[in-house]
Formats: structure tokens, C-alpha cells, sequence
């Protein structure tokens, strides 16, 4: 059995720049990886059959899965039909946060064949076969401090922030990627982030800078059901975050603290009121 961890995302910011085509959206986003991960053991098989195993009953245990997707996707890559895996999943990033739980399996399970199969694929080889898999997927081969451009694929390395103590808290709903896309598209006039300075405070190590200029277009349009996001926003600016998003399409948010003891006395608030709320701190690039 071979073990990866794989690694969530939250963004410092997220803009969206227009429609592409095809369907999907030219993006700009600050990503970062935190520690909160999710854990793939992986054993290979040799008669082209994928299993998947995990102890949360709902989760699809088929291609609908992306830790299952990205078997095929390797296999392909490979050109070897007889490649096949049995996969343990131990969830701990929640489904539908925005965190990009289901990319980073993809991408865990990725790294994990690439280092089995005796290292066939360069990083960027295992980013072109994650994007068939989702525009998330690419980033989460490496994780670490990144621009975002295009789809979500086109990466480009930022200094890592200065170190901070996170709180993520998740509302018990998800939302709906395609139907907050579009609520932005419908959108004329929005507030766009200052991404340039957002990074700018990130090269200067500047955490208030930093904290004060996450921004994430969604948060903009949320439907009006979603009112817990902005709670929490509250909660944990109350505490006393610098600052606090929503990540991705959401629902999950997050707040920037100085010090972890502040992080964790926010954490034990907002577990009163939610099931998901974890501490976390930034992770840097994972050699592939
Ligand atoms: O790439 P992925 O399968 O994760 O995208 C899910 C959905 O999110 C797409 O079908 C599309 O509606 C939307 N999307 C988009 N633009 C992007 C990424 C995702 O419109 N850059």
C-alpha cells in the first residue's frame, strides 16, 4: 500500500475575467494549500479493474469520483489498459466546500501511480491529464502559492503568504458551481479583487495587507439562502481575523488569525454553531 496525501485548497482571492469558449470561464485566482487533507492509499493491480473503498457511504465509488477518474486518465496517459488500482480514501476536506476536495484526491491519485509506475510523467505531463479531469485538478498535482489564469491551468508560482493561523468553517449547504457562474455572468457592475495587491502584501509579508484585500466575486451573488456565509464571515472577524472569504464556489470560509492559540479559541466558537470547522495553516509545493 502506498499512501499520498492530498492536500486542500482555499483561495485568497477569485476573479472572474469573462466567458471562454466551451463553456467555461477565464478565472484568476490566488490559490494556496493548507494541511487539511485527505488521505489515499493506493496498491496497484495489473487486471485493468478500479476499486475504490472509503467510509463515507455516499461518496459515488465510480468514475464520478475523481480519486476513480484519474486511474483511467493515468492509464490513458500510459497507454496500458491493464493498469488498474485499489484505492482507500480516508475524507477528511468536506464535499461541496470549495476546498477542492475531489481535484485533490484526482491529483493524489495521480502523483501516486507516477511514483508506482516508476515515475513515466513529468509534473507538467500529470497536470495535462488532471485537466481532463477537472480545472482544479492541474493546480492540485503541485499545490503550493499559485496564480491562477484560464480554466484554472494556467499556473504561475507567487511567493508563499506570510505565515498565519487559518479557521475554516463550512455552512451544512453546498452551492451550485454552474449557478453561481451564472449569477456572475448576469451580473453588469461587480467589485473586482485587487489581486495585484493582494500579492504585492504577500512578497511583503504582510498579513493585514494580505487579509484585507481577500476577495471572491461569488461571495458577491450568493443566493439569498446563503446567509450563513456571511455569518460566519462575522463570527470570525468577531474572534479576530484579519480577514475572512469564502474559497472557490464555496460554501466553506475562511479566516486569517496572527497566532494559532487565537485560531483555535475562533475554532472552538464556531464548532458550537457547526459540524465542519477546522484549524489549518499554508502548505508549500509538493515536489512531483
Ligand atoms: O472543470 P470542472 O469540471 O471542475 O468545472 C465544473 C463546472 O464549473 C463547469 O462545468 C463550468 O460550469 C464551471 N467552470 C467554469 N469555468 C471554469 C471552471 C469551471 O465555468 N474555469
Amino acid at each position: 500500500m502506498f499512501t499520498e496525501r492530498a492536500y486542500a485548497k482555499l483561495n485568497l482571492s477569485l476573479d472572474v475575467l469573462g466567458k471562454l469558449p466551451g463553456g467555461y470561464h477565464e478565472l484568476c485566482m490566488v490559490m494556496e494549500s493548507v494541511d487539511l487533507c485527505d488521505e489515499v492509499e493506493i496498491e496497484l493491480r495489473r487486471d485493468g479493474e478500479v476499486r475504490l473503498e472509503t467510509a463515507i457511504g455516499w461518496l459515488p465509488k465510480d468514475r464520478r469520483n475523481l480519486a476513480v477518474a484519474a486511474v483511467y486518465a493515468f492509464r490513458e496517459a500510459l497507454g496500458d489498459e491493464t493498469l488498474g488500482a485499489d484505492i482507500r480514501l480516508k475524507k477528511r476536506i468536506p464535499v461541496g466546500a470549495g476546498m477542492a476536495g475531489g481535484s485533490t484526491d484526482g491529483a493524489a491519485v495521480l502523483r501516486a501511480l507516477n511514483h508506482l509506475c516508476g515515475r513515466p510523467f513529468d509534473a507538467d505531463a500529470l497536470r495535462r491529464a488532471g485537466l481532463t479531469l477537472g480545472s482544479d485538478v492541474p493546480y492540485c498535482v503541485a499545490g503550493g502559492s499559485m496564480l491562477a489564469g484560464g480554466r484554472g491551468e494556467k499556473l504561475e508560482k507567487l511567493p508563499m503568504p506570510p505565515d498565519c493561523a487559518l479557521v475554516i468553517a463550512k455552512p451544512v449547504f453546498s452551492l451550485s458551481t454552474a449557478d453561481l457562474f451564472s449569477r456572475v455572468d448576469s451580473r453588469h457592475a461587480r467589485t473586482r479583487p485587487d489581486t495585484r495587491g493582494l500579492i504585492r502584501a504577500m512578497e511583503e509579508k504582510d498579513a493585514p495587507g494580505m487579509a484585507r484585500r481577500m476577495f471572491n466575486v461569488f461571495e458577491d451573488v450568493l443566493p439569498r439562502h446563503c446567509g450563513e456565509v456571511g455569518v460566519i464571515r462575522g463570527a470570525l472577524l468577531e474572534e479576530g481575523a484579519l480577514g475572512a472569504v469564502m474559497t472557490g464556489t464555496g460554501s466553506a470560509v475562511f479566516g486569517i488569525f496572527t497566532r494559532m492559540d487565537e485560531a483555535e479559541k475562533a475554532a472552538v466558537r464556531l464548532r458550537q454553531d457547526y459540524r465542519d470547522v477546522f484549524t489549518a495553516r499554508f502548505v508549500d509545493e509538493l515536489e512531483v
